[in-house]
């Protein structure tokens, strides 16, 4: 295993809270929530047209939606990328229509998909537990077929102080005792699920070459939910 791969996934089990089985069973009890029928009005409404698509969810934790659509969808090929050996290791057995790819989508080689052959991106809670996802979007685009459409939801960033005060309730900030390490644990909690603004997801994802068709606000402005196409030349 590559020594950057390696990083990634001690990176990740740590940003998870130190226990991969609780984070893939607090995936599994997610699901529904990151896959409601907001989400499936907002899909289904940029899903292009075609009976046979090649769809992939990228960071797909244990591939449920992955399942269903397999299910559903015979004719439709279908990839999930994932890196967490406690997520990869709750992949049940695969579909023919399925398979999974195991890639560090901080910097995934363009090889990881061929050239323009792609009608799908998904990337459902993903983007906040990147390093950085301008290598990731800028791959998309070479992925993707022209037309072809990335759904992206994430987390966005939100001011500190109704974070502060939903994590210490009730805790006088200028008189209370403070430990250090949970001070600093909490901190890096908060900039790890909080990055970007909407806008700046918008950004990046114009600045790769993508095209932004539609975005909306999630929980009460704690989320985003953004469509981009690969434009047409
Ligand atoms: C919050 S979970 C969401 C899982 C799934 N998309 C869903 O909505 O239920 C994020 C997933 O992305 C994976 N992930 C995070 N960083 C990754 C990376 N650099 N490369 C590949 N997968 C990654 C995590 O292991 C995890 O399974």
């Amino acid at each position: 295993m590559s020594q950057e791969l390696n990083a990634t996934r001690q990176y990740l089990e740590r940003h998870h809270g130190g226990d991969g089985k609780k984070a893939a069973d607090r995936t599994v009890t997610t699901h529904e929530r990151n896959h409601d029928n907001e989400f499936m009005a907002f899909w289904h409404a940029h899903l292009p047209s075609s009976e046979q698509l090649h769809i992939a969810d990228l960071g797909c934790g244990p591939a449920l939606f992955l399942r269903d659509l397999a299910k559903e969808h015979p004719d439709y090929r279908l990839s999930g990328v994932e890196i967490a050996p406690y997520m990869l290791e709750r992949i049940e057995a695969l579909p023919a229509n399925l398979d999974i790819r195991v890639a560090d989508l901080n910097a995934p080689g363009e090889q990881l998909f061929a050239p323009h052959s792609l009608d799908v991106c998904l990337a459902n809670q993903l983007i906040h537990e990147l390093h950085q996802p301008l290598m990731l979007f800028r791959a998309i685009r070479h992925w993707l077929k022209p037309g072809g459409v990335l759904i992206l939801t994430d987390m966005v960033r939100q001011p500190i102080r109704p974070w502060l005060e939903h994590k210490f309730p009730d805790t006088d900030f200028a008189s209370a005792t403070l430990s250090a390490a949970v001070m600093h644990d909490s901190f890096r909690d908060y900039f790890e699920h909080n990055r970007y603004t909407a806008d700046d997801l918008c950004e990046m994802l114009e600045l790769c070459g993508l095209q932004v068709v539609d975005r909306v606000s999630l929980r009460s402005g704690r989320a985003s939910r953004i469509a981009a196409r690969n434009p047409q030349p």
